[in-house]
């Protein structure tokens, strides 16, 4: 595969994709941060060749095909927008946008510019997850007539204060920003199904109070303010009547929990990361219940999914997690924060 100049832009998680780029023999040529000590920091630990302060400016560099996009939420479309228009190759970490009306401007430019763009839903490229996805695609659980998500974190308030808990830069708490994560794996292993309505319930009640704060992003507990959700709950309703529940906190008093349970008419399944990666599958023989256990060891699913965009790339093809599969999931949580206010189900609109 011919090597993909790419610019990483932001050293967060931006750091592991640099990781990630590094272990495909791709390291990336340049870093951009606008936090010229973390940025060169960033740089100076993998040894890439250049730094950007300034994105505007980096994009001007003709040696850069392929920019991925590490910032705040807030970022991402207009970065995507000007770097599709700079004829740069985009990765664009979730979610995707602050909401789906924002999001919907990429389209038609990604079209125009006619570059290859992941919308890096990093669940989806997991190992034990991609399994899964062929046991539901062959008909082993039958037809899909029920799902669960559950992700919950005792200490998981990233960045209070910071542009994490500010609904104007990060779009919402922890929807925005774990909750698109389970309910996006569970939509696409249960085949993408149109999501008609939605029910949405949220709460704030620990970081309002400054509590479960986690170690990461840049706490800001001074100046910083907390306007968004830390807990949520709902469920969505598909066209063929079908549903998807789904709860997500960063800071209820459970377990630490991740798991996705699958209820098909001939089988289910139980993925539960949080009990080493379990994976149970129920099928039935007749009116015979058969159980089988097994455990995918598996890293991040970032390095499959940055994988996949490099062989993209180099082959002139999208990426199977597309710029719609982001606009979806943002009108997605648009309609669980109206329904959260209005206390009813509300339409998604499209
Ligand atoms: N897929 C995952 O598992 C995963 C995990 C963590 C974060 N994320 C996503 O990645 C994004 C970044 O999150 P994070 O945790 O790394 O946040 P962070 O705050 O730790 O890092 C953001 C970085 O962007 C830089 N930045 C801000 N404005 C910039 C600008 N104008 N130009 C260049 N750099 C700029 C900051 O200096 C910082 O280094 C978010 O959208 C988040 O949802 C995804």
């Amino acid at each position: 595969m011919k090597k993909t100049n790419v610019c990483v832009v932001g050293s967060g998680i931006g750091s592991y994709h640099t990781e990630c780029y590094q272990q495909l023999n791709n390291l990336p040529i340049a870093i951009c941060d606008i936090n010229i000590p973390k940025g060169k920091a960033h740089q100076e630990k993998f040894g890439v060749k250049k730094f950007y302060k300034n994105f505007v400016d980096m994009l001007k560099d003709p040696e850069i095909e392929a920019v991925d996009i590490c910032t705040p939420n807030y970022l991402h479309v207009p970065m995507m927008i000007d770097a599709l228009k700079a004829g740069k190759h985009v990765v664009c970490e979730k979610p995707m946008s602050i909401n789906g009306t924002e999001a919907a401007k990429v389209i038609d430019v990604q079209k125009e510019a006619n570059k290859t763009v992941l919308m890096a839903f990093c669940y989806r490229f997991r190992d034990d997850i991609m399994w899964l996805k062929k046991q539901v695609d062959n008909g082993v659980i039958g037809n899909v007539i029920y799902s669960k998500a559950s992700l919950f974190r005792q200490h998981g308030i990233p960045g209070w204060g910071s542009w994490f808990t500010t609904k104007e830069f990060a779009g919402g708490g922890t929807l925005a920003d774990c909750g698109v994560h389970i309910i996006d794996v569970t939509h696409w292993l249960t085949g993408l199904k149109k999501v008609k309505t939605v029910s949405g319930y949220v709460n704030d009640c620990w970081g309002k109070q400054k509590l479960c704060a986690s170690t990461w992003g840049c706490p800001d507990f001074e100046n910083g303010k907390f306007d968004v959700d830390d807990l949520v709950a709902g469920q969505l309703r598909y066209e063929d009547g079908t549903i998807m529940a789904f709860e997500n906190s960063w800071a209820a008093q459970t377990d630490d929990t991740f798991d996705i349970k699958v209820i098909g008419d001939k089988g289910g399944f139980i993925w539960d990361l949080s009990k080493e990666n379990t994976i149970k599958l129920f099928t039935m023989d007749g009116d015979t219940h058969v159980y089988s256990s097994t455990s995918i060891k598996c890293p991040h699913g970032h390095y499959n999914e940055l994988k996949h965009f490099l062989e993209c790339v180099d082959k002139g093809e999208q990426c199977s997690t597309t710029v719609e599969d982001g606009v979806e999931m943002m009108r997605i949580i648009d309609a669980i924060y109206k329904s959260a206010e209005t206390c009813k189900e509300e339409e998604v609109v499209y």
